[in-house]
């Protein structure tokens, strides 16, 4: 059977990982720094934690850096997220290519800046033909906005009522074409959905750590893809194992 490197089996591993990167702020708090220090430390661990995820071979990685909601946040963390979007395109862009990560974006781009709008569309057009691994970033993203959206071109496209299904719904939202997350990651141990992929986190399983996003380390997503692969995914029927003894 083939296996990855790190002995969890191939069909095992989750095909689509989305990741709540929390805790940045509190990480920063617990050693007398800036906000913006923290958010600058999980900046680095999303590095080693793309790579971990090509690594494990994982297909699809969706991360959540900045939600509808972090407006209200000061501007000057507003502000330096931004720089560290920009910053990031700037300086990792030709790597990720190198290793085959295809860029995309969810969310709304209009109300960033005109100059990191261009930058954020083209480094998804430069890498648009990679398939290593399928970087969503969402940015400027909320759940709840999406499916607005989506009604709101649905009707617009002049669908009937009756032909409104999940399927169609699927793929009026951003993530036209990308399979359900199975595993969302959320770090620094908050029991919230906090408005991400609502729709598509329908039957996603849910691995919660204490843990703040900065220390998030390759071995501790190794073990949330252990708990992941031990996981009976029943999506609301029963276990397959259970069919077979009460058919016995
Ligand atoms: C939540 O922690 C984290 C964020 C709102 C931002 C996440 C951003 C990064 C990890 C940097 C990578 C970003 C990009 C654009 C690629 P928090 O600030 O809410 O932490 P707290 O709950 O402890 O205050």
């Amino acid at each position: 059977m083939a296996e990855t490197p790190t002995a969890i089996p191939l069909e095992k591993i989750p095909q689509h990982v989305a990741m709540i990167m929390d805790g940045n702020g509190r990480w920063a708090l617990q050693r007398g720094l800036p906000r913006l220090a923290g958010h600058k430390a999980g900046t680095e661990n999303l590095r080693r934690v793309i790579r971990a995820s090509v690594e494990f071979g994982v297909k699809y990685l969706t991360i959540y850096a900045f939600s509808t909601e972090n407006w209200g946040r000061p501007p000057e963390e507003v502000k330096g997220l931004m720089y560290i979007l920009e910053d990031v395109i700037d300086r990792e862009l030709n790597e990720l290519h190198k290793e085959g990560v295809q860029l995309r974006h969810i969310g709304r781009l209009e109300r960033l800046a005109p100059s990191l709008q261009g930058k954020v569309l083209s480094a998804i057009d430069v890498t648009k033909n990679n398939d290593r691994l399928i970087l969503n970033i969402a940015f400027n993203y909320g759940g709840r906005d999406e499916i607005v959206q989506a009604i709101q071109r649905m009707m617009k496209d002049g669908v009937p009522p009756e032909k409104v299904t999940d399927e169609l719904v699927s793929q009026y939202l951003y993530t036209a074409g990308v399979p359900d997350p199975d595993l969302i990651i959320r770090t620094s141990g908050e029991l919230r959905v906090s408005n991400f992929l609502i729709w598509q986190a329908a039957y996603s399983e849910w691995y919660i750590t204490p843990t703040f996003w900065p220390d998030f380390d390759k071995a501790e997503y190794h073990h949330a893809l252990e708990s992941f692969a031990q996981r009976d995914r029943r999506y609301g029927k029963v276990s397959s194992g259970e069919l077979q003894e009460s058919n016995a």
